[in-house]
């Protein structure tokens, strides 16, 4: 199923942004680009409305910040590698009490038990066995019926891997992005380990103004 961008109204947009303001132009330039670039709107769409949610890979905390703005029902845990990253997006708190960003490696950070789990553009910045480590502590943290998302990169078409490919080692290099060599995995071998984890599977494609291959697992915990 291809799922096209759902965009969410322009004042929650303002109130997004307006958390940034205060930041330096470089970041606000990079997140208004990855806003225009990347479906946070729709995939927004598939995360309950309240609970708990670790935002693993959280960055500079524009998803994080978007599911909070949303409903105040969801409390936000990010937790990002990068600590330039997560001061920026602890700047952006204010004196919201469900919100939170937090320094970490998911190679070897505890999860505390939580609702939602989502890993938005993150696991193919880290190694296969890492990836795998990752998730099977997710299953473990992930209350009875909780649900995991997570927006990664399909390998096929090829074209549109490899244009993505090299996107992506652009932005890695030019911004520093913090990971291991990027690991992508097929939707094939996604869904056999995330079954193998315990988890069952939907999965939605995601269009965008570019022609990458992106798409959505939506793992609930059986
Ligand atoms: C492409 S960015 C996505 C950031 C954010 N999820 C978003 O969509 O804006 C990938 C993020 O993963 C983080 N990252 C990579 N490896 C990590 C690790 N081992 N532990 C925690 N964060 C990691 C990087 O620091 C970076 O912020």
């Amino acid at each position: 199923m291809f799922k096209k961008q759902i965009p969410v109204s322009r004042k929650i947009v303002k109130d997004l942004f307006s958390l940034y303001s205060h930041l330096n132009f470089k970041v606000r330039l990079y997140l208004r680009i990855r806003w225009l670039l990347t479906p946070f709107e729709t995939v927004e769409k598939y995360v309950p409305k309240q609970g708990l949610i670790l935002d693993l890979g959280s960055g500079y905390g524009i998803f994080s910040n978007l599911l909070n703005i949303l409903s105040d029902n969801r409390s936000v845990i990010g937790i990002d590698l990068s600590e330039q990253r997560t001061k920026i997006a602890q700047l952006t708190v204010g004196d919201r009490y469900n919100i939170r960003f937090l320094k970490g490696d998911l190679k070897t950070v505890e999860l505390s038990p939580c609702d939602v789990i989502t890993l938005y553009a993150v696991l193919h910045h880290m190694n296969y066995k890492a990836q795998e480590d990752l998730l099977n502590q997710c299953a473990e943290k992930l209350k009875q019926k909780g649900i995991l998302i997570i927006k990664d990169n399909d390998t096929r078409p090829y074209w549109k891997y490899l244009l993505n490919y090299v996107h992506e080692l652009a932005v890695m290099y030019l911004l520093g992005v913090k990971g291991d060599r990027l690991s992508f995995r097929t939707p094939e071998d996604f869904k056999s380990l995330l079954i193998k984890i315990g988890f069952s599977i939907d999965t939605i494609r995601l269009k965008t103004y570019l022609p990458y291959p992106f798409i959505l697992y939506i793992c609930k915990k059986r």
